[in-house]
């Protein structure tokens, strides 16, 4: 049996062992990346509405994670996302993702406990009873379950191929109005079309 429980940042921050530990199994990334990855992570602790929530076994152990933040200007990913999503559906389109905006940063399950509906309920209990008016979030731009999960929860594509400056992946940026509406199409934030 799996629980979710909600983690702040002092936790977030002393965990961050553990929370490399699932990223690097469900991402498998380059084992030079993992300390720059480390600092970002601690970054984003001290943003503003930090939210985190955990998936743990019964005796404890972590499994899955998901969080995010407030966005706001002067944070390198709000500040780039920004300015393709203005370059793309105009200022008027930015400022309706972006403007009030809870950034979903990291959501990643064990591989060994994927596929029996943790990360998703993980996204939905990252973006309940949250204040802002959309929640937004990049993904790699491949037919993935991460991708195919986001877009049963509401999420619309707002750029597709974005490279971030320095990298070479290409993502998708997506969006979705909260609170979240499972298995109903995202609409947009209040006349800021996605397409
Ligand atoms: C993406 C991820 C967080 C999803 O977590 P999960 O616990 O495996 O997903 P769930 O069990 O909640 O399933 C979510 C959806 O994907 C489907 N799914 C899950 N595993 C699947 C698989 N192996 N093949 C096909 N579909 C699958 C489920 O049927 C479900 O569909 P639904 O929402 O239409 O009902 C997890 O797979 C993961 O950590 N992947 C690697 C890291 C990653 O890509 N993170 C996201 C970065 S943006």
């Amino acid at each position: 049996m799996i629980g979710l429980r909600r983690v702040g940042p002092d936790e977030f921050v002393s965990r961050l062992g553990s929370v490399l530990d699932i990223y690097t199994a469900a991402m498998d990334p380059p084992a030079e990346q993992l300390s720059g990855r480390r600092t970002i992570m601690g970054n984003h602790a001290t943003h503003p509405g930090f939210t985190c929530l955990f998936a743990e076994l019964p005796d404890g152990t972590p499994v899955g994670l998901a969080y995010g933040f407030h966005g706001a200007p002067g944070q390198w990913w709000h500040d780039v996302v920004h300015q393709a999503v203005a370059e793309r559906h105009g200022a008027a389109g930015a400022h309706g993702w972006l403007g009030d905006a809870l950034e979903l940063a990291e959501i990643h399950v064990h591989p060994g406990h994927q596929g029996k509906g943790i990360g998703r309920s993980l996204v939905l209990g990252v973006c309940e009873d949250r204040p802002e008016r959309t929640a937004v979030l990049s993904t790699r731009d491949l037919p993935t379950v991460a991708r195919r999960l986001y877009r049963s929860l509401g999420f619309v594509d707002l750029l597709t191929a974005f490279v971030f400056p320095g990298g070479h992946e290409r993502y998708v940026i997506a969006g979705a109005v909260l609170p979240l509406a499972p298995e109903r199409p995202g609409t947009g934030p209040r006349g800021a079309g996605a397409g």
